[in-house]
């Protein structure tokens, strides 16, 4: 680059860049203070010694400031002395196909602009996050030096170049480096087909006895899910819903749960309901699974997938291991016990995931909050997960909700719901906590109700693979029937706290399966309740979202 291009900037230090459990995010306003995005990306940018020449994937989900994010990364980019950037066409990737990009073309990193499920718009959220060349989340280790870098921060570098046309596919020169437009979802679909067996479930949706509706939620699967379930797979056009991705996702939280997919929910409960429902989140990681009438737990549904696992080509071969985080129901612990395969329990957050699947000991894993994946990337991965589904239905010719019963037959049934309690002040959660944590080491052994404690900790993870221990992981009380309840406070909200409950209880008896989730797990509930306190602290009555 020709150094009089490259500009530097001084700058000051701003005090709240520290990125939680998925990158920095913050609301749009704030992102839009000037310096602001350059100081996060130069302190990004000053962890990475050795990207002189090579490649960075960028692209985000499409929310507000999505597009002018892109030419400022750009330009430092090109200030870096990056050799090319691989973009998405109109700056849209989803993570999952940042993901699969950064290892199909060997890149040095990618940065996804999204903040996930967060609404987005001028009010909403905006965010930023660093995957590293195995196409995984940036570990602690580097976001904690990104961290302290943005607390000594005193200049950036921006590259004098005028924008990149992000609409037109090709080459672009920006100086010395390369930025390439490249098709969002080419090698995404390639790569899913093969791993799934599409000619089995184009015959499925062609023999037209089968429908499916799929709700992008206005977010970044659209093009994706058009692509693939219309284009290639046949399904009819009007399958996918809110397929086009807009700026604030069209006033709606692309969140796949029952309560934020509210549009599918409705669908997938009519009498003329399709046999086969799902939707994705902002940036396309989540998804939520359903059939008529009839709704599967992530948790569940990490387990069925390991359990039918072979009936998919990519995973033909077996599973090496299985990893869930540890507030994630344990479904699937018991579909591992059953292969006579390890399965881990890993913190919240996709991050942790990482070393186990570069070290190959684990192929499947997921979390409760609507996200499964596999050893193919190193995200998770919704629509991965609906043509996991639908090849398994292609095969099994069950609904979803028969393919679940006979899992719980099998397996046992894990009745499961997480409560969270939004907006609430940050003093009040985090004091909640510290009391809980404080009576730990006085609950074990003591009977509440009919439920003997035998389990109350602070869960602390050591990582198998680098040695690395991550503490203050979430408070777990356990029960002599193995029922569990589980406090943290969310890494990803942008104002106040959530607090989450995760609330599990275990049921072997097939006679016992049909009762409601909220009613089998009526007990919990209401110890979870007493030991926080959170009406006589908060006045609050109940919970923010159930899922
Ligand atoms: C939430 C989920 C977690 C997920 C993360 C990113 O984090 O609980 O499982 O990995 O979003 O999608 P939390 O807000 O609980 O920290
Ligand atoms: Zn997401």
């Amino acid at each position: 680059m020709v150094r009089k291009m490259i500009r530097t900037v001084a700058t000051t230090p701003f005090d709240d860049q520290r990125p939680g459990t998925s990158g920095l995010r913050k609301k749009v306003s704030v992102f839009q203070q000037p310096h602001y995005l350059e100081n996060f990306v130069q302190a990004l940018f000053d962890t990475l010694p050795g990207a002189r020449g090579k490649t960075l994937v960028l692209g985000g989900d499409g929310r507000y400031y999505n597009d002018r994010a892109i030419q400022v990364i750009l330009k430092m980019a090109a200030a870096k002395g990056f050799g090319k950037v691989l973009v998405g066409r109109d700056g849209l990737l989803s993570t999952p196909a940042v993901s699969c990009l950064i290892r199909k073309y060997r890149a040095f990193g990618g940065i996804i602009l999204s903040a996930s499920h967060n609404p987005g718009g001028p009010d909403g959220d905006f965010g930023i996050k660093y995957n590293t060349g195995n196409g995984g989340p940036a570990p602690e280790k580097l976001t904690d030096q990104v961290y302290r870098n943005t607390r000594e921060i005193t200049r950036y570098l921006i590259a004098d170049v005028p924008d990149v046309p992000l609409g037109r596919l090709g080459n672009h020169a920006l100086g010395d480096m390369v930025v390439s437009i490249i098709d969002p979802v080419a090698d995404y679909a390639g790569l899913m087909e093969s791993l799934f067996d599409f000619d089995r479930i184009r015959d499925l949706l062609e023999e037209g006895v089968f429908t499916l509706c799929y709700d992008a939620m206005h977010a970044i699967t659209g093009p994706y899910a058009h692509a693939i379930l219309e284009d290639r797979l046949g399904a009819p056009p009007g399958t996918v819903i809110n397929g086009t991705p807009l700026p604030d996702f069209g006033g709606g939280h692309p969140d796949p749960n029952l309560t934020y997919a509210r549009e599918l929910v409705e669908i997938m409960n009519a009498l003329s309901a399709p046999d086969f429902g799902a939707a994705s989140d902002g940036d396309g990681d989540r998804n939520m699974i359903l059939g008529k009438r009839f709704f599967v737990t992530p948790s569940d549904s990490l387990a069925i997938l390991a359990a039918n696992a072979a009936l998919a080509p990519g995973y033909r071969e077996g599973l090496k291991g299985v990893a869930r985080s540890m507030p994630t129901s344990r479904a699937v612990d018991q579909v591992a016990a059953s292969l006579g395969i390890p399965c881990y329990e890993t913190p919240t957050g996709w991050k942790f995931f990482g070393n186990l699947l570069d070290a190959g000991k684990i192929t499947l894993c997921g979390e409760e909050s609507f996200g499964s994946g596999s050893d193919h990337l190193r995200e998770k991965d919704g629509l991965w997960a609906v043509l996991f589904w639908l090849n398994i239905i292609a095969h099994r010719r069950l609904s979803v909700e028969q393919i679940t019963r006979e899992h719980w037959q099998r397996h046992g049934r894990h009745f499961y719901s997480r409560h969270d309690y939004e907006g609430m002040d940050t003093h009040i959660a985090m004091e909640i906590l510290a009391d809980l944590r404080d009576r730990l080491p006085r609950l074990k052994g003591r009977r509440i109700g009919d439920h003997g404690v035998v389990l109350s900790d602070e869960f602390s993870y050591t990582d198998p693979v680098d040695g690395s221990v991550s503490e203050h992981q979430g408070i777990r009380i356990g029960f002599e029937d193995g029922a569990r309840i589980v406090f943290r406070l969310s890494g990803t909200g942008t104002s106040a706290a959530t607090l989450r409950i995760y609330l599990e209880k275990y049921e072997p008896d097939p006679a016992r399966h049909d009762q409601d989730t909220q009613a089998a797990l009526a007990d919990l509930i209401r110890i979870a309740n007493e030991l926080s306190g959170i009406l006589a602290r908060t006045g609050r009555g109940g919970p923010t979202v159930i899922t």
